[in-house]
């Protein structure tokens, strides 16, 4: 804690060039000298300037957080204009070419590279966690055959604290360490059943045999086969893609992990509130939007039409934009080049991905995006791959939940040993009446 900034006007001398900023209130002629640290001001030391004594003090006024940093975090580091992306300091081009989405969980739960021993019993953990109690089984069956997968998803990773009442002691190191694993390992299960039930087919169990990525697919895709074979071009994009998924430092649903988190909730019922984040079509739900703005288009002659739709304001460029990054989203460039590999794999064509790169292509000549810095993020391309792989469109988001569950559970882990931690409670700017009298109904 920095300790409490002084008013100038004390007498507290501040020579040129410290970190501080010296704020004058022009409505008291007042000046005050703010700490700044790590390119912040606290909001807190703001309360100090009033007008007078039963003035309540200065607040921000930060409608999204566009400028708040609401935490201090050593997993994620992105530089919005550069493009830049990096897990504990490892680019993450770096990690899609050499690491995989097991041990990049392990990386940023962790802090670290594992050995090759701590590797392997992380990955040995996760595999024997992927079984979910039968009653689970019970619960899907209860949604219709139409359901969302997300509200599937959603409902059940949250169910999942009532199976785990022990997860609950959050200060227990066993208890954290065992929630990040079951939570890696049985959201694929819990997807895949969502999968499974919506078209009425039985639920496959996890194969401890497969890979990560290989037993979600058999668990998607298996039929009467004995075993199911997966293709190890799909096991390997798919596995990229989870990393590319896998953080992405104080989004939207990680944040909604912290709020949550923050009434010391059991980390069940945090990662259920980032699931609902990401469900929103702005922020994980894109992903499926861009790939109906591209059966929309239908065509790579209506692309120019589209576009005009977009600067009329009557549509958004879904997978276009992004709150950070100001440049080309590094995750859509990788994505990209797996796309091709898919289609080689699955031998299916895409008339979609040829939109999509002339969409892109129209976008990127033309002033309207390139002025308000809008290039493709993660969500543009990553939508091709999951059809190509025969995943239904409303299934997509719940893929990138798979991808971002050990984020959000990293970001929680972090939040719980941070000592400033508090619960959220933000304050607001009161624009309702005033002591109104309550009317009668005969009065009304
Ligand atoms: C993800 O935060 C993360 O890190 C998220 C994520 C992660 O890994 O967790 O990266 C994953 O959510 C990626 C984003 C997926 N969403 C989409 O692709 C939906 C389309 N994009 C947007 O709606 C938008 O770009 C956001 C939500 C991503 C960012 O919105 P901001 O930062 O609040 O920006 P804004 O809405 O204030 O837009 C700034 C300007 C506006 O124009 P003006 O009003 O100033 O004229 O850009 C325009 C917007 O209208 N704009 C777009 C646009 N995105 C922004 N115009 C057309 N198409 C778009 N996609």
């Amino acid at each position: 804690m920095t300790e409490k900034s002084q008013s100038v006007d004390g007498g507290v001398e501040t020579e040129q060039g410290s970190d501080s900023l010296t704020i004058t209130d022009n409505r008291t002629g007042k000046s005050y000298d703010v700490e700044v640290n790590d390119g912040t001001v606290r909001a807190l030391d703001l309360r100090q300037i009033k007008t007078d004594d039963d003035d309540f003090g200065l607040m921000t006024y930060d409608p999204g957080f566009t400028n708040t940093a609401s935490c201090r975090s050593a997993i994620t580091y992105i530089d919005g204009e550069k493009g830049i992306l990096e897990h504990r300091g490892i680019p993450i081009e770096q990690l899609c070419e050499k690491s995989t989405f097991l041990e990049v969980a392990y990386l940023l739960n962790f802090g670290a590279l594992p050995t090759e021993d701590q590797l392997a019993d992380w990955v040995y953990q996760v595999t024997h966690h992927t079984y979910v109690h039968e009653n689970i089984k019970d619960f899907m069956n209860g949604f219709r055959h139409d359901a969302n997968p997300m509200g599937m998803l959603l409902a059940s990773v949250g169910a999942l604290s009532t199976f785990y009442p022990e997860a609950a002691d959050i200060d227990d190191e066993w208890q954290r360490h065992v929630t990040a694993v079951r939570l890696i390992a049985k959201v694929p299960t819990l997807a895949a059943f969502a999968y499974r039930h919506s078209l009425g087919m039985p639920y496959v169990y996890p194969d401890n045999d497969l890979s990560y990525t290989g037993n979600f697919l058999s668990m998607l895709f298996k039929m009467a086969e004995p075993k199911y074979e997966p293709d190890p071009r799909l096991e390997k994009a798919l596995d990229v893609l989870f990393i590319l998924h896998a953080d992405h430092e104080q989004n939207c649903s990680a944040a909604a992990v912290r709020v949550v988190g923050s009434s010391r909730v059991d980390p069940y019922s945090a990662v259920a509130a980032g699931v609902a984040g990401l469900y929103g079509p702005l922020h994980g739900g894109a992903n499926v939007a861009v790939l109906r703005m591209l059966q929309r288009i239908g065509s790579v002659d209506n692309i120019p039409d589209f576009l005009q739709g977009v600067k009329d304001g009557n549509e958004r460029l879904m997978g276009f934009g992004h709150r950070v990054y100001k440049n080309y989203d590094p995750r859509a460039r990788i994505i990209r080049k797996h796309v091709d590999e898919v289609l080689e794999a699955t031998g299916k064509p895409s008339p979609l991905l040829q939109i999509a790169i002339e969409l892109e292509k129209h976008a990127l000549d033309d002033e309207y995006f390139t002025s308000r810095k809008l290039y493709p993020n993660v969500d543009f391309y990553s939508g091709l791959i999951y059809e190509a792989m025969n995943i239904p469109a409303d299934a997509f988001t719940v893929m990138f939940a798979i991808g971002r569950t050990p984020g959000w559970i990293a970001q929680w882990m972090e939040m719980m040993q941070d000592e400033e931690l508090k619960i959220a409670r933000p304050r607001q700017i009161y624009t309702g009446p005033r002591t109104v009298d309550y009317v009668p109904m005969n009065e009304r």
